[in-house]
């Protein structure tokens, strides 16, 4: 009979814990996980790992990731300014693009919000019909800029139709102190609708500002920002979730209103810190399985919070998560792909434009990564600027491959009314172009790409449903 050895030695391997052979097993074990967590990756996500702007299989979405150059010339320096730029700025410093940009009285003003002349206009458009001029006024059915600002989309399933609701601005900009950032009281939400996305007939202000009552959440001098609407199943009703604040954004809260039709009015409920935190900018998300979540800057911008929706979406829930901790983002804009979760941020820069970045996370509640800077095309400074503009809102577009709009509002603080909408392709596919935290540099996520043109529409084909 052979002895059974308890403590038998393996005949394949004589290392001592500390010796070089172990070193090496450990080296080689290391190198075979990566080699496993590439090749999961790479699984994964193969239909995804190819270059945005080679994309010829797609003949739907080929003319919408054409990369464009913007020739953008910063005109030579000349003596007078506006005092309140030369205020903004210092005296000394030359103007930049973005003081180019944020100065009224800049030769440059035309390029960044262009007359009425060029305005998008349903009814004048011939064969430009069904086009998107990022930047230019766009007109609704009755003739007037719509005023949608800092907005967001619903398709309603019921009605087949888009439904744009948005901050109307329509009032005049003023400073509430000297020093203060520029600001238009309270009118309302607007809301808008459309079955093409391009024509939009104006439904009116769903939920008005208050006139009197200067206790309201909604009173004229407080503020009503980023607006957006989805629709419960369960209860049949539509809510809008939007950020309410006092003239100083010291309130730093949510707001909730209620509606049984996409259209309104909205019934105002309350407002709320969510979790006891500070939000600011935000963005509500309705998944695929019908739970909602809220997204709101928080801890004095500093970071971003995701928090679960009540069944009825009209309380915060449990769980909360802190994501992009230490990273100052806003104006948060969030879709999902291919099972993974996306989002557009923004920096912090008041009514300045500023570069946006692309995350990505396998799941809602994180950890989500920072990819980079989605925005391709025009110049460097269009894509240091977001094309001049901030994100708000992604729309996902059925039936065209990893493809979505990508709405940004180009504020106009001298004129806020005046705001204009930049839409933009946005495609998901292709490498990121930063190494990632959480992935020891291998591609696990998708490259986002909002492409830059001066004029763009969708595919002749693509019909909403
Ligand atoms: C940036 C935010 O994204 C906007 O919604 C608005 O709050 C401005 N700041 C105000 O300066």
């Amino acid at each position: 009979m052979r002895m059974r050895h308890k403590y038998r030695k393996s005949s394949a391997f004589h290392c001592n814990a500390g010796s070089p052979c172990a070193l090496l097993a450990v080296v080689w074990s290391l190198v075979a996980c990566t080699l496993m967590v590439q090749f999961y990756c790479y699984t994964r996500h193969d239909d995804k790992v190819e270059h945005p702007i080679r994309l010829n299989h797609r003949p739907l979405t080929r003319e919408l990731e054409e990369v464009e150059e913007e020739n953008f010339q910063m005109p030579p320096p000349r003596g007078k300014r506006s005092p309140r730029a030369i205020k903004r700025r210092g005296p000394r410093r030359p103007p930049s693009a973005i003081d180019e940009f944020l100065d009224e009285s800049s030769e440059l003003r035309n390029f960044f919000f262009p007359d009425r002349r060029t305005a998008i206009d349903p009814f004048k458009e011939g064969n430009n019909s069904m086009y998107f001029y990022p930047g230019q006024q766009w007109l609704d059915t009755d003739g007037n800029p719509i005023q949608a600002h800092g907005g967001g989309l619903l398709y309603d399933e019921n009605s087949e139709t888009y439904y744009w609701y948005g901050e109307n601005k329509d009032g005049p900009t003023y400073q509430a102190h000297s020093g203060g950032a520029a600001r238009v009281d309270i009118i309302g939400v607007s809301c808008y609708s459309s079955s093409d996305l391009w024509t939009w007939k104006n439904e009116g202000v769903v939920l008005p500002g208050e006139e009197m009552n200067d206790t309201h959440d909604l009173y004229k001098l407080n503020v009503l920002e980023r607006p957006k609407v989805i629709h419960n199943d369960k209860t049949g009703q539509y809510v809008m979730w939007m950020h309410i604040d006092d003239v100083n954004y010291t309130k730093a809260s949510v707001g909730v209103a209620v509606s049984d039709s996409p259209s309104g009015p909205f019934e105002y409920l309350y407002s709320k810190r969510p979790h006891g935190f500070e939000s600011r900018d935000m963005t509500i998300f309705k998944d695929d399985d019908g739970k909602a979540y809220l997204v709101y800057s928080s801890e004095d911008n500093s970071e971003l919070h995701i928090s679960s929706l009540t069944e009825d979406y009209l309380d915060i829930s449990q769980p909360m998560r802190r994501i992009l901790i230490g990273q100052h983002r806003e104006a948060p804009a969030l879709f999902k792909h291919q099972g993974v979760y996306y989002m557009v941020t923004s920096g912090c820069t008041g009514w300045a434009p500023n570069r946006a970045l692309a995350h990505a996370s396998e799941s809602i509640m994180g950890p989500w990564e920072t990819m980079g800077n989605p925005c391709v095309g025009g110049n460097r400074i269009f894509r240091m600027t977001t094309f001049f503009s901030q994100s708000t809102f992604v729309v996902p577009l059925p039936g065209l491959p990893n493809s979505f709009i990508f709405m940004a509002d180009r504020w106009n603080p001298a004129e806020l009314r005046d705001s204009r909408y930049v839409w933009l392709p946005l495609t998901v596919g292709g490498p990121v172009d930063e190494p990632l935290e959480y992935n020891f540099g291998f591609p696990v996520w998708s490259r986002v790409s909002v492409f830059w043109h001066r004029k763009w529409k969708l595919p002749d084909g693509w019909r909403i449903r």
